[in-house]
């Protein structure tokens, strides 16, 4: 089974990683966690930048006991530097290894991969399109952190055309009823046509806007996220647009006290250091939570 979209899950399918990612942090340091992937080999392959991603796929695999052949920087240090396709590079993985973990920037490439081979690959971010492990692992630190996944009222703040993980996780949140959602955005920057109308025809209940300040009273989640640079095409439009958003402690205080801030991470300057020590900002708890969700992931290609 590959894992190339947060679309291809059922609201059973989504409970069952949960419940394992729940499993899975209580037994991390267990004896028997380090051998349920024994002698199981994880590639991971990086086309564009990671940090977060890469290494907690890589402990969640050695946690479990498996190995890992990795090639980070793949741009430059795989064959795709001498014209290789991404089809020819995962037939390639998969003669070596039993699952993949793979990112690239191009929309639908992992995708593509996953047509050429039966060796199950996990999509660990494509271009703007997907990136099902955060989006989970955003999904497990809500439950966690407000003890529901209905009845939400979430805000998006950012790069809202660009963000992969906001396309990743509003397909999970709208498998529980209730759930609002608010895209806070510069115009440069809203929702793609295409997947606006995705939204309506799936009778997603959300709002757009360009100011944050009237929404923060409503909001349980405000997910922050970074403008995407890489993205762009002319860095000047990116000038134009990087600091349209920048969460201060004054907005903090608009919050209610039992909402939560996320953000995928990295940050740029999307959110105020000095809000770090504010007990609503979750997004290092979020960080730490995708080992867990990567380690049920991992379980899950594995049918285990
Ligand atoms: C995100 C990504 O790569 O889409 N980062 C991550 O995986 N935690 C968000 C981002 O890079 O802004």
């Amino acid at each position: 089974m590959h894992i190339l979209s947060t679309n291809q899950f059922t609201k059973s399918e989504v409970d069952a990683i949960l419940l394992r990612s729940g499993e899975m942090e209580k037994s991390l340091r267990d004896p028997k966690t380090a051998t349920l992937l024994s002698g199981k080999i994880v590639a991971s392959i990086f086309f564009e930048p990671s940090t977060r991603t890469r290494l907690s796929f890589e402990t969640a695999a050695i946690r479990l006991g498996a190995d890992i052949i990795s090639a980070e920087n793949a741009m430059g240090n795989s064959s795709a530097f001498k014209g290789e396709t991404i089809e020819d590079t995962a037939r390639m993985l998969s003669c070596y290894s039993d699952a993949i973990v793979m990112r690239h920037p191009t929309f639908g490439s992992v995708e593509k991969a996953a047509s050429v081979t039966k060796t199950p690959i996990i999509n660990a971010g494509d271009g703007a399109n997907q990136h099902p492990s955060q989006g989970l692992l955003d999904l497990y630190t809500i439950l966690k952190e407000e003890g529901r996944l209905e009845n939400l009222t979430i805000g998006f703040v950012g790069d809202i055309l660009n963000s992969r993980t906001l396309r990743s996780l509003v397909p999970l949140l709208i498998l529980y009823p209730n759930n609002k959602f608010y895209f806070v955005s510069p115009k440069e920057l809203v929702l793609a046509k295409e997947y606006r109308e995705y939204l309506k025809k799936n009778n997603v209940n959300f709002e757009e806007k360009n100011n944050l300040e009237d929404i923060l009273p409503k909001l349980d989640v405000l997910y922050m996220t970074r403008v995407q640079k890489e993205r762009f095409l002319n860095i000047a439009e990116y000038e134009k647009v990087k600091d349209s958003f920048i969460l201060k402690i004054n907005d903090v205080k608009k919050l209610k006290d039992t909402a939560i801030i996320l953000h995928p991470l990295p940050r740029v300057n999307e959110i105020d250091h000095e809000i770090d020590s504010d007990k609503r900002a979750a997004y290092f708890r979020q960080a730490q939570n995708g080992l867990y969700v990567r380690m049920s992931l991992l379980l899950t290609v594995f049918d285990l």
